[in-house]
């Protein structure tokens, strides 16, 4: 399965250019066969850029509720917030201390700051935080976390997915380990930068932007304001020379374009051209600015939704996480092994920690218990039982079944709510005990060979 993965700062209103550059090829992307998409809401990037609590929440809120208007499936792809996963800025520490700070030096975003200190004849480094020198490492880390090949961004994040592909190089490379995997940026080639109402790339920072969701008045009038030159009706005009033409093919099908092309030779008049284009954005706009409104005015469905999606994309970056840690010797003491893949395949030392079963009593009164690893992290939950006893009893029925049957009699990746999971059943067909819910037949496959590591070390521990 290819990843794709691309992530959007919750920083202002979504406008024209996010949706057409970011927004839109990554929901076509999604929907293709054959990938596994990421899209989640960069928050912590967001307050590299600004410091307004309400703004920054208000935010998250519509550019999530956008995404969803857009047609992006949370069942379909992972759809997250950067703040509800730790292992991002956990692992933003273990890269961070295998970038070259020279790498940083050289990033765009923060030369430009530099430059524009020292023309103003500041200290090169006046007002800067460290924050946003950090930058592209804390996106390397959003990225190589998943294990991504493809990133759709706009041209200008182009180098900062070469950060990533370097940062991740000599952590291979340091760590002896295809850890990661190299990620490559996509760029639409057509209509990745739009251009804004005064013809330079439509940006929040250049304060040129139409806003994605305005209503049909209020678009028409934002594109009235768009820049043109001075050419009267009936001039010919240069299409190639026009940004309003190039806003217009980003939203047209290849006839209209070429239709348009000629309309432009012809000499279609300025005001002309800007009502047809403000008609094309609303063709495309208008349903989805319907159900945008309907989910910001219910956030509480967005939140679950966000929840769900951070849930089982930690599914995935917990256990790399663990591997990450044990490879830079972030390790339980008396581990032995050097790279993670020894050191997850090296025995535990006898009194060390170990897989084991724990068990507990519930509200309703029955006793369940849990089987952990030896991190102590839960893999399966048991059903209820009358008495510790019976619980007991089931422990030891499980351990007594030949692994063989156990792999044949489990099913791996039955379908729950918010994915699929791992039953284990005793005798075939009484249902024993559940992995959590987990993103997909990969995580599950996994998730029961830990299961069966762990039944095996239990009973290893247990053998005279
Ligand atoms: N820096 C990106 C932007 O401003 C947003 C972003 C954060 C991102 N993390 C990412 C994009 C990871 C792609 C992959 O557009």
């Amino acid at each position: 399965m290819r990843r794709v993965l691309t992530g959007i700062t919750t920083t202002g209103t979504p406008h024209l250019g996010n949706y057409v550059g970011a927004i839109r090829p990554a929901i076509a992307a999604s929907r293709r066969d054959g990938v596994e998409s990421f899209f989640f809401l960069a928050d912590y990037h967001a307050l590299i850029k600004a410091s307004d609590p309400d703004r920054i929440a208000r935010s998250t809120l519509e550019i999530a509720a956008s995404w969803l208007a857009l047609g992006l499936d949370p069942k379909r792809v992972h759809f997250y917030r950067q703040s509800d996963i730790p292992e991002i800025p956990e692992l933003t520490w273990l890269l961070t201390c295998v970038t070259a700070k020279g790498l940083l030096n050289r990033a765009h975003a923060y030369k430009a700051a530099v430059d524009q200190n020292l023309a103003a004849g500041e200290d090169a480094d006046a007002g800067i935080t460290a924050g946003l020198y950090q930058y592209p490492v804390l996106m390397a880390a959003d990225i190589l976390l998943f294990r991504a090949h493809e990133v759709p961004v706009g041209r200008d994040q182009v180098q900062h997915i070469e950060i990533a592909r370097d940062i991740a190089q000599r952590f291979n490379h340091l760590y002896g380990a295809e850890h990661f995997v190299l990620p490559e940026a996509s760029v639409e080639e057509h209509v990745a930068v739009l251009p804004g109402l005064d013809g330079r790339k439509m940006s929040k920072s250049y304060d040129n932007t139409i806003p994605l969701w305005l209503d049909a008045k209020a678009l028409r009038k934002a594109v009235l304001g768009i820049v043109t030159n001075s050419q009267g009706p009936g001039e010919p005009k240069d299409p190639d020379d026009s940004h309003l033409f190039q806003i217009y093919r980003a939203f047209a099908t290849p006839e209209e374009t070429q239709a348009m092309r000629e309309a432009y030779a012809a000499g279609i008049a300025w005001g002309e051209a800007k009502e047809r284009l403000s008609a094309l954005i609303d063709r495309e706009l208008a349903a989805p600015r319907e159900r945008y409104q309907a989910l910001v005015a219910n956030p509480r469905e967005i939140e679950l939704t966000l929840e769900e999606g951070a849930a089982r994309v930690r599914q995935i970056a917990r256990p790399f996480i663990r591997e990450l840690r044990r490879a830079v010797g972030l390790r339980a003491l008396g581990q032995v092994g050097s790279t993670g893949a020894a050191a997850v395949a090296a025995p535990k030392p006898a009194g060390g920690k170990r897989a084991a079963f724990k068990t507990f009593r519930e509200r309703d009164g029955r006793f369940h218990f849990r089987l952990v690893d030896a991190d102590g992290e839960s893999l399966a939950v048991s059903v209820g039982f009358a008495s510790p006893a019976e619980a007991r009893a089931a422990q030891d029925a499980l351990l007594a079944t030949p692994a063989e049957q156990r792999r044949r009699d489990a099913i791996i990746g039955a379908p729950c709510a918010g994915g699929v999971r791992v039953e284990l059943m005793l005798a075939a067909d009484r249902p024993v005990a559940f992995s959590d819910a987990l993103p997909d037949a990969d995580a599950a496959r996994a998730c029961f060979e830990r299961i069966e590591a762990a039944l095996a070390e239990i009973a290893t521990a247990a053998a005279p």
